[in-house]
């Protein structure tokens, strides 16, 4: 699938609601399967479906190390469907990121530590869970994707932003050091 690019009005529109009835189709399924896939071929460690020019509120959060975050923790993907915030710490944490569809850019984000989170499952079971730490700012971005918003919304100065060629130099092998 063609991921939208920062500027594509789907990329600044709140995404829908996955309604009742379309859970555990096919549709949705084949949809799901071909969004990881896309994020897989990426390198990306999470996608919302609005990345992929789809209005509906899903994503998946799968943080993994790779030659885009060298230092990402390992997880199995999770996909979130109709996702919400529970709760969220006050305390902020500010780090890098990157954005499928704000190529050659890293930008530094303040967000919560932790986010209580509920969501629905392909079947359309809901489930709540705690996400801490990268994971949480992993989800957090994604979330932002569902509300119109991505990482260019919520940068402080021009000196938080740094190209992706440049970020890789200082900070793309810490993981291979010592
Ligand atoms: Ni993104």
């Amino acid at each position: 699938m063609d991921i939208a690019q920062v500027g594509e009005e789907i990329l600044a529109t709140p995404a829908t609601p996955v309604e009742a009835g379309y859970f555990s189709s096919l549709e949705l399924t084949q949809f799901c399967d071909a969004l990881l896939e896309t994020m897989l071929r990426a390198e990306g460690i999470g996608i919302a479906a609005p990345q992929v020019f789809d209005p509906r509120a899903i994503m998946y959060v799968a943080s993994r190390p790779n030659a885009r975050y060298p230092d990402a923790p390992e997880m199995s993907p999770l996909l979130l469907i109709n996702p919400t915030i529970v709760a969220q710490s006050e305390q902020l944490t500010k780090d890098w990121e990157g954005c499928l569809s704000v190529p050659g850019l890293r930008g530094k984000v303040s967000r919560p530590v932790w986010a209580d989170v509920s969501y629905q499952d392909i079947t359309g079971s809901r489930h709540e869970i705690k996400l801490e730490g990268f994971v949480a700012r992993v989800f957090l971005h994604e979330y932002d994707h569902l509300i119109g918003k991505t990482w260019l919304d919520h940068i402080e100065s021009a000196s938080d932003i740094m190209a992706n060629d440049v970020w890789m130099k200082k900070f793309g092998h810490s993981a291979n050091k010592q």
